[in-house]
Parts: structure tokens; sequence; C-alpha cells
């Protein structure tokens, strides 16, 4: 008796042990992945080197990628394709088309403006997000995603979609900035800001020059909503008034501004004015904007460092416009699942900002250029055009 309960204690005790080993290894590895507050821990397997800066050649190169409306891979069927195209296309297309971009560009930098995952057709968020951003991930290049107005419509919410997003391998993308980020600025110390996916990147300037440790180039992201509902009509979002007021508060920051590039899902109503005017691309599909207008242009204005914004959402429109001093640019449909008009191929945008060389060496940013590609054999090359000269 006595030596049998003493071998019971000896297993209760090897046992409660071995749960305790387990409590505390599967708390390690879910606190890993879980957000503390607001702020999630980034543990991620592989990040990018950080900061962002231009290369020893003196350039920064971005891809724009606008609505890959991603399904569920190999299974969800192209839309607006041609007939004789139909039987053999599928999401993995816009899989093929992202990597063909990567190797014929070799960017610095990926930019996903919005609609990266069409939720209606996605069984599962995080599986369509993991496909989609896949040859980004695999090229190692560092890239930042914004929500469109359909990324939410399957199993995650936007926030959740923006938490997973910052944390998937080599992305720099960020949920909000921090209340300490947010008490910091001038004017506005709001707590809260609208939406998930405001955020801003610097740009360092070239290895061994004497910008290397400023930021010369900043690149803000901003979430433009989904769907709202305005004294009883639907429309779209907008950008908020908090989150104008953080966007002018970093930019108020800066003594000596550096240019700064815009990046949002849904275009702002004054693009629809563009119709009246020189524009380089295509203008073939009404402005899907919201029918509020929040003053977005007039706080870019009066910011005055955003040269160009860039935007998403009405895939079939791909050009640049000018609007008080500042270019708006359509990324165009890049994403085989998305709408599109069969014939009118795919596309991407490429955005080039190029240094300035003075006697010590690179200097700050001096022009910045801009270009798209098709998904046709060659990826040919168009609209290539000056958005910005110092
Ligand atoms: C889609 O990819 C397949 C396989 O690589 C290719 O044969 C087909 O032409 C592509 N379709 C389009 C519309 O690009
Ligand atoms: C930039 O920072 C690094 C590391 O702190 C330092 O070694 C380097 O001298 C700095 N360069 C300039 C131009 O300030």
């Amino acid at each position: 008796m006595e030596s049998s309960t003493a071998a019971n204690w000896k297993h209760s005790f090897l046992y409660l042990g071995f749960l305790y080993s387990l409590l505390c290894f599967l708390h390690n590895q879910i606190s890993h992945n879980l957000l503390i507050g607001h702020r999630p821990v980034r543990v991620k397997k592989t990040s990018p080197d950080l900061p962002l800066r231009f290369r020893s050649d003196g350039t920064f190169k971005i891809l724009q990628v606008a609505d890959m409306h991603y399904g569920n891979g190999a299974l969800t069927r192209c839309r607006d394709v041609l007939d004789s195209e139909f039987e053999h296309c599928s999401d993995l297309n816009t899989s093929r088309f992202l990597k063909r971009m990567i190797e014929a560009e070799k960017p610095d930098f990926i930019a996903f403006t919005g609609d990266n995952i069409f939720g209606s057709s996605s069984v599962d968020a995080a599986e369509s997000l993991l496909r989609a951003f896949g040859p980004a991930i695999e090229s190692g290049l560092p890239w930042a995603a914004i929500l469109g107005n359909h990324d939410q419509e399957s199993t995650m919410n936007r926030e959740e979609l923006m938490s997973f997003i910052s944390l998937m391998d080599y992305s720099v993308s960020q949920i909000n900035p921090s209340a300490e980020d947010l008490s910091n600025l001038a004017r506005g110390s709001r707590k809260k800001i609208d939406g998930f996916g405001n955020y801003d990147l610097r740009v360092y300037g070239a290895p061994g020059s004497h910008l290397a440790n400023s930021s010369i180039l900043n690149l803000f992201f901003l979430d433009s909503g989904d769907r709202e509902t305005v004294q009883g009509v639907r429309t779209y979002g907008w950008i908020k008034e908090s989150q104008l007021d953080w966007l002018h508060g970093i930019s108020q920051g800066y003594q000596d501004k550096p240019p700064a590039l815009a990046f949002f899902h849904i275009p702002i109503p004054e693009v629809r004015q563009l119709w009246y005017k020189k524009i380089i691309g295509q203008f073939q599909e009404a402005v899907a904007c919201s029918s509020v207008n929040s003053g977005v242009l007039q706080t870019l204005v009066s910011m005055r460092d955003v040269k160009a914004v860039f935007m998403g959402h009405d895939h079939n429109n791909d050009f640049c416009g000018y609007l008080e001093n500042i270019w708006f640019c359509y990324g165009g449909g890049f994403g085989y699942h998305g709408y599109g008009k069969a014939g009118w191929r795919r596309r991407a945008r490429v955005i080039l900002a190029e240094l300035g060389k003075g006697e010590k060496g690179w200097m700050g940013v001096e022009r910045i250029k801009t270009w798209k590609r098709l998904d046709d054999d060659k990826l040919s090359k168009i609209d290539e055009q000056l958005l910005w000269e110092y």
C-alpha cells in the first residue's frame, strides 16, 4: 500500500510537471501571436532590413499593386477575361503576374492598395491573405498593405485583418499609430484614430551619404474605409477628421519636410474633375467615391509635402491627373478575380524616386517618375511620366 501510494504521488507529480511545462510552452506560443493592448507583439519569423532606404545608386522603386481581389487560389475563376482565356485562368494568374512584376522591375518595396482579397469569395481570410501576398513574402522584399472595401467580407474584420497583415513575414504594415505617437503630435492629441491601417513609413538616404540617417521620402498610408450610410443612403467610406489630424500632425513635425507620397484605396470626390482635364492613362469608368467630402484635398494641399497620391478601387481607370499641384494616380486593376475589361490587360504601377547628386555624394530626392506594366507576354511598359522634380 505504502509504496503504491508513493508511486501514485510520484506519477501525479510528474504528470503535473508535464502539464505545467505544456502550459508554459502553449502560453509562449500563443502570446507571441496575441495583441497586447493595441500593439501587436512583432515576432515575425523574418523581418526585412529596416529602415527602408535608397539604394547606393540613388534610387528607390515602389511597385503598386491595386485590387488583387484574391479568392481561394486555383479554384477561383477569373472575371472579365476573353472567352479563349477563361478555361485556364484563376487566382494563380494573379500570383504569376506578381512574381513576373517583381522579377522584371526588382522594386525595393511593394505597396498593396486594398481589395487585396475579395472577401465574399474567400473561404478563409487568413488563407487568402497568405496566398495573395505569397509572392511578395517569397521575394523577401519589404511590403505594406492597406485595406479596400472588400477585404473584410470573409472571416476577419478590419482590425483583425490589419493585425494579421502587420504580423506577416517581411510586412512593414502597421495597424495604427500608437497612443504615444499620437500624443507627440503638434495638432490633434487624440487618443483614437478612425479606421485600421493608418501609418507612415520613412525612407532614408543612400548608404554612406550624409543623409544616410535622415528620412528623405515619406510614405503615408490611410484607411479609406468600406461602406457607410449617410442619412439613410449607402455610400463608400471616407478618410475621417481624426486621420487627417494625425496626417497633418506628422507632416508639421518636420522642420525640413521631405517629399511624401500617399496611398489609400477609395478615390476622393475631386478625382471626378479630372474627366475634364488632361490625364495620362485611361478614364473608363465613373469614380466610385463617397458622397462625403471630408477635406482630404485641402489637408494635402496645406501640408505641401505630398506630391502624389496612389489609389485603387476603380479597376478600369489607370490614369494620373493633376489637382492643386498633387498628382492623383490609379494603379489599374491587378487581379484576375476582380472585375475588369476583357482584352484590356491587368496592370501594375511602378513609382521611381531618384536622388540628386551633389559634391558630397547623394542628396535628397530630385525626381519622382511613374509608369505601368501590362500583364502581356512582354510586360509592356506604358505611360511613363514625370510626377515631380525638385
Ligand atoms: C493564366 O495562366 C496560365 C498558366 O500559366 C496561362 O496559360 C494563361 O494564358 C494565363 N491567362 C491569362 C489571362 O493570363
Ligand atoms: C549614421 O549612423 C551611424 C550609426 O549610428 C553612424 O555610424 C554614421 O556615422 C551616421 N552617418 C551620418 C552621415 O550621420
